[in-house]
């Protein structure tokens, strides 16, 4: 067989994945005066960061001048369910206005208050309104300033260009070798260091906000280099997604609708959130019931209205009240803000919503009530770094934003990822610009390694029988939605990994027709391989797991347990398959311990 060609790139960093952790990563490194080359799956500024809507958590003290990055820690911390890396929680907290205002520096246009501060609005889990925004647009913001600013950086941007697997020499990562979408041809990277911010995991659920990008490119390449995954039990269902009609399935609605004043109503007009306020909610303000429904409905407080609990709390909250048959009519419940807004108050605040529930629902939601049910849209586990660096385990390899694991710990805070990728995108950007300036010997790409990747690229063109790609994947989704959801348990993970296995064996018989010049069957055959391998991954982990805890339930073990509570489950690649561990969390230092002892 003939050797397979490929082009062949070099420089001292890579970043792949162009949402707004690469993009930062990218500037930062750009700064610090080494090559940079910038990969994107589809086209740059086309990325799961527009799906952050709300806004940018970073305690600012804008609109509450008691706010502090001491609070922002606390209130991450307690919103993940204290699974945290907290020294990642830690820098979050500190650095994120910062980050704000570096991202105003270069050219975003954030709303303001009446001083002409920046302003902040209100999100589930933060004690005060911290959001920095854009209306109902605040990712698209960020993305269209940071690529605005990376372009004027010298950064070389690869456009259409899909990853498949980080290239090695001996224990470090020295690149990356992947294929240019439109024309099927091979790429490689040859790069001193390489920064992951290929983002979520979402592709890999039915009912999802995420777009066909996101089928945990980053999390699959990472683990089959011999890099740790952590936490990948831990996925987010933010409560609100649209459920109908069916082709927009999934498609985010903002929690700003929630932040702005919107309540959550079953089918007989109750506001059932006050049903579902935990204890550990109620014990921070309140002894009893009746004086934390107060608390909660309290004018000046009602920022922290019941809606606004922590995604995890009210996804399930909603799951119930489906279950129970007190839902909508096309399975989900009623979000309506417009008991208590006015059409000019929604229109301004929230323009997108506006107009995505008018043109793709035929909802006018000045008038009328959203129907709203839980979307996959974010995953908490990721590659496990070092906190300071972005670090991964494997010598080269570096990772930051939602491919990332352990800032988040249990349960991510809405908000918290647009701060996240602007903290760490940064750290890693300088962090492998500095490794890469002092790498030590010849950057080596072995051809063995890049021709053996190729070969099996092709092989689902040479196969004379074999399975559409589409039907595995639909699969895949099916299996993971319904057995690996919102609330899962033993019987049901083994039958998920049972599936898995045999899903695994039917992807090494795909077969795609046609040529590989543009080609969609192949690009999924492609991607099935990193969504099979995150798929399993987060089913052992949420088997490992035997408890509950923010982003995953289990019905067969339905209470936090404190000892569980100190460990993270750690997802390893050797000899060919994934072996599962648990190991202790880093241990929180007094200093910051003390924080959790106030009853503020
Ligand atoms: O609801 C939202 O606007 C999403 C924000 C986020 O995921 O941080």
């Amino acid at each position: 067989m003939a050797k397979p060609e490929y082009e062949t790139h070099e420089h001292d960093v890579i970043v792949i994945g162009a949402g707004g952790a690469g993009l930062c990563a990218a500037i930062a490194a750009a700064e610090a005066g080494v090559s940079v080359g910038l990969i994107c799956k589809s086209l740059l500024g086309k990325a799961h960061t527009v799906m952050a809507e709300g806004g940018i958590a970073a305690a600012m003290g804008n609109v509450w001048p008691e706010d502090n990055w001491q609070v922002h820690f606390r209130d991450t911390m307690r919103g993940g369910k204290m699974l945290n890396n907290w020294r990642m929680a830690q820098l979050h907290a500190q650095e994120a206005p910062d980050r704000v205002l570096e991202l105003e520096r270069f050219g975003a246009l954030f709303d303001r208050t009446k001083d002409g501060l920046i302003s902040q609005r209100d999100f589930g889990g933060h004690r005060y309104a911290r959001l920095a925004h854009v209306g109902d647009r605040t990712g698209l913001e960020m993305i269209r300033t940071l690529q605005y600013h990376a372009i004027h950086q010298g950064i070389d941007v690869y456009m259409e260009c899909k990853v498949e697997r980080l290239i090695k020499d001996g224990d470090r990562v020295t690149g990356a070798f992947g294929y240019w979408r439109n024309t099927g041809q091979f790429v490689l990277f040859k790069a001193k260091a390489v920064v992951l911010a290929t983002g979520g995991i979402g592709k890999a659920w039915k009912i999802t906000s995420n777009s066909w990008e996101y089928t945990g490119d980053g999390h699959s390449a990472a683990l089959w280099a011999g890099a740790d995954l952590i936490d990948m039990e831990f996925v987010q269902f933010h409560p609100t997604g649209m459920v109908w009609p069916p082709s927009v399935r999934g498609i985010l609605v903002t929690e700003s609708v929630r932040g702005d004043g919107g309540t959550l109503k079953n089918k007989d007009g109750e506001r059932f959130m006050f049903n579902y306020i935990p204890e550990f909610f109620k014990g921070e303000t309140a002894d009893n019931i009746d004086e934390a429904e107060r608390w909660y409905a309290d004018k000046k407080n009602n920022r922290r209205t019941p809606d606004l609990l922590p995604r995890d709390e009210v996804a399930r909250a909603i799951n119930s009240e489906v279950k129970a048959r007190r839902g909508s009519p096309h399975g989900g419940v009623f979000l309506d803000i417009f008991s208590r807004r006015s059409p000019d108050y929604i229109r301004k605040r929230l323009p997108s919503m506006y107009h995505q529930f008018k043109e793709l629902a035929n909802v006018d939601i000045t008038k009328e009530p959203m129907e709203v049910g839980p979307t996959c849209h974010y995953v908490m586990g990721g590659v496990r770094v070092e906190a300071d660096s972005t670090a991964a385990t494997v010598q080269g390899l570096y990772a930051a934003g939602e491919v990332a694991g352990g800032m988040h710990g249990s349960n991510r805070l809405g908000g918290n990822s647009l701060s996240d990728l602007l903290v760490f995108g940064r750290r890693a950007g300088m962090h492998a610009a500095l490794y890469a300036k002092n790498f030590g010997g010849q950057l080596v790409a072995d051809s063995g390694q890049v021709e053996s990747i190729a070969r099996t690229m092709l092989e689902p063109f040479n196969r004379s029988g074999g399975e559409n790609p589409y039907a595995i994947q639909a699969d895949l989704q099916e299996t993971m939605q319904t057995l690996v959801g919102i609330i899962r348990n033993e019987a049901e993970l083994k039958e998920a990994l049972k599936r898995i296995e045999v899903l695994k064996e039917r992807a090494k018989k795909v077969r795609v027709e046609g040529g590989r010049v543009y080609n969609p069957g192949w690009h999924v055959a492609l991607d099935l391989a990193s969504l099979l391998t995150v798929a399993e991954c987060s089913a052992l982990a949420a088997l490992e797991r035997k408890e509950s805890r923010g982003g995953h339930t289990r019905d067969d073990h339905p209470y936090a347990d404190d000892e569980w509570g100190k460990l993270n489950v750690v997802l390893r690649m050797r000899d060919g398959r994934v072996w599962v561990s648990r190991e202790p969390l880093p241990e929180m230092p007094p200093e910051l311990k003390v924080l959790f002892q106030e009853r503020k």
